[in-house]
């Protein structure tokens, strides 16, 4: 029998300090995450400087309770993996650090992840049966990307926004109706309620050289140019109307585009991934659409979906099988691209 691999893993690209022990590749020990969502709605979003204070503050605390409620001590860990990029520069910086620290006073192997991989490595921990090759949607508030998972570690992205990620649609909607930051649960939760998703034609774009690619930007201006429209007419807004109809024209634009890629690649099995996956009409879209279509369908519970380290444990564990370690000298990279070292 092989040996257990433990990966001691830590996230903190964006807003959440997490770290996670995880048990080769899919059994999660611990999952610790220190949210700093209520710090930054004050703002209405992110703001990068304080995110990054607050990370430090957190970063060992995090990690101390993720080895404690493990029941590992550091010297059972074979290796530390840690978010490298993408995201913002001051947060990533802050747990490559302390993983660099904790590598260098201990010799346990370092491991860079790339965030996108944490994110799609999710599906792996639930679905034990998943293995590669399979078509990933990873919809989060800084990326969407339609990805060709060829095996583990190795990824071909065929589609992409051109411009507002799918979260980021979500949170700028989701303001300019005033529910606030973060947009994405809110606008789920209000058409969960209420709302009529057929009640505004909002348009769902194409883009024209690549069917694989979103845009999202021109969907957000015509939402803007309705409510601008309603308040000049001097008209009452229907806030959940309105979400509805938002949501449901992203929901369209991501399941078309998906299910088009996966047929036209021949793929049976589909995944999503990212923080706008754990929405509630695009799971039911998603699902109701596969079961039609005979696709055996992946999605990470809500707690996996949105920033969390047993993911990067998860991809951390595959890369340190293929010996893909790094040194003292891995670094920050806020625009990582997939499948770049
Ligand atoms: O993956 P994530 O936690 O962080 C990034 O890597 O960006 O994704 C956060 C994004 C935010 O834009 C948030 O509004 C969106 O995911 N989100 C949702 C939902 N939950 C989170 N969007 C739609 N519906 C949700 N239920
Ligand atoms: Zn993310």
């Amino acid at each position: 029998m092989e040996k257990d691999i433990y990966i001691l893993a830590i996230e903190s690209s964006c807003d959440e300090t997490a770290a996670a022990v995880v048990k080769n590749g899919r059994e999660v020990l611990s999952n610790i995450i220190s949210s700093q969502i209520a710090l930054h709605t004050l703002y209405g979003g992110v703001v990068p400087e304080i995110a990054s204070r607050k990370h430090i503050e957190k970063i060992n605390q995090v990690i101390e309770e993720a080895l404690k409620e493990s029941g590992r001590t550091l010297k059972e860990i074979d290796a530390i993996a840690v978010t490298y990029g993408p995201g913002l520069v001051g947060p990533l910086l802050v747990g490559v650090s302390a993983a660099k620290a904790i590598s260098f006073a201990t010799g346990i192997p370092l491991v860079g992840v790339h965030h996108i991989e944490g994110h799609i490595s999710a599906n792996y921990i639930e679905n034990k049966e998943l293995e590669p090759p399979f078509i990933c949607l990873v919809v989060s508030g800084g990326h969407s990307h339609l990805v060709v998972v060829k095996d583990y570690g190795e990824y071909e992205i065929i589609g992409k926004t051109r411009d507002d990620a799918a979260g980021e649609a979500f949170d700028k909607v989701a303001r300019a109706i005033g529910l606030g930051y973060p947009g994405g649960p809110k606008i789920d939760k209000l058409v969960a309620e209420k709302g009529n998703p057929e009640a505004i034609h909002f348009p769902r774009a194409k883009v024209e050289d690549n069917a694989y690619d979103f845009s999202f930007s021109g969907l957000k201006s015509a939402v803007l140019n309705y409510l601008n429209g309603c308040q000049m007419k001097g008209e009452e807004v229907n806030v959940a109307d309105v979400a509805a109809s938002f949501q449901q024209a992203v929901v369209d634009v991501l399941v078309e585009h998906a299910m088009h890629a996966v047929k036209q690649y021949r793929f049976d099995k589909f995944a999503i991934a990212g923080g706008v996956a754990s929405n509630s009409a695009l799971r039911k879209a998603f699902e109701e659409r596969c079961q039609k279509e005979n696709i055996a369908f992946y999605h990470p519970s809500p707690i996996l979906c949105t920033d969390n380290a047993a993911m990067i444990g998860a991809a951390g564990y595959y890369e340190f099988r293929k010996g893909m370690v790094s040194d003292l000298s891995l670094n920050a990279v806020p625009n990582l691209r997939l499948g770049e070292r």
